[in-house]
């Protein structure tokens, strides 16, 4: 079979491409230890519901202004759906998912995680403003994505 000259540069390009990309990400995942955020924390999905601390979701008050936020996350909803901090609040978000992959972002704000079932991540946040924040799953997770929200009040 006959491959023209042009056709093999591509192929040789494309290969080239391919086991450069992937080497990087294998030197990314090894030396780099690049990995899911959140302290590598493990829940089993099949037991979240039964799982301290998930299995009570929703606000903890550690000191003044500095809050912990645990979050059960999955089709198709926020578990807690509202929770209400004073402003200037630090409240540190965890979230885990007993399904499927969702998001955790709360818009205006650089809160923005992947939720991922059998691991807890978790972010930090200041809120420095006063409001409803609007909290939004931005991972495709089904037919009831678009109404997948809830709410973070600031006063
Ligand atoms: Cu949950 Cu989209």
């Amino acid at each position: 079979m006959h491959i023209h000259r042009y056709e093999r540069w591509w192929m040789a390009f494309g290969i080239t491409m391919l086991v450069a990309f992937l080497a990087i990400i294998a030197v990314a995942a090894v030396a780099d230890n690049i990995n899911p955020p959140g302290g590598m924390q493990q829940v089993d999905p099949a037991k979240v519901a039964s799982t301290p601390p998930f299995d009570h979701p929703g606000l903890r008050r550690l000191a003044e202004g500095k809050y912990e936020a645990y979050y059960v996350v999955q089709v198709f909803s926020f578990t807690p759906a509202a929770v209400t901090v004073p402003l200037g609040s630090t409240v540190t978000f965890y979230v885990t998912s007993p399904d499927v992959v969702h998001g955790f972002f709360i818009a205006g704000t650089d809160v923005n995680m992947m939720v991922i079932p059998g691991w807890v991540n978790m972010q930090t946040h200041t809120f420095k403003k006063r409001g409803t924040y609007l909290l939004l799953c931005h991972e495709y997770c089904g037919i009831g994505h678009q109404n997948m929200f809830a709410k973070i009040e600031i006063r």
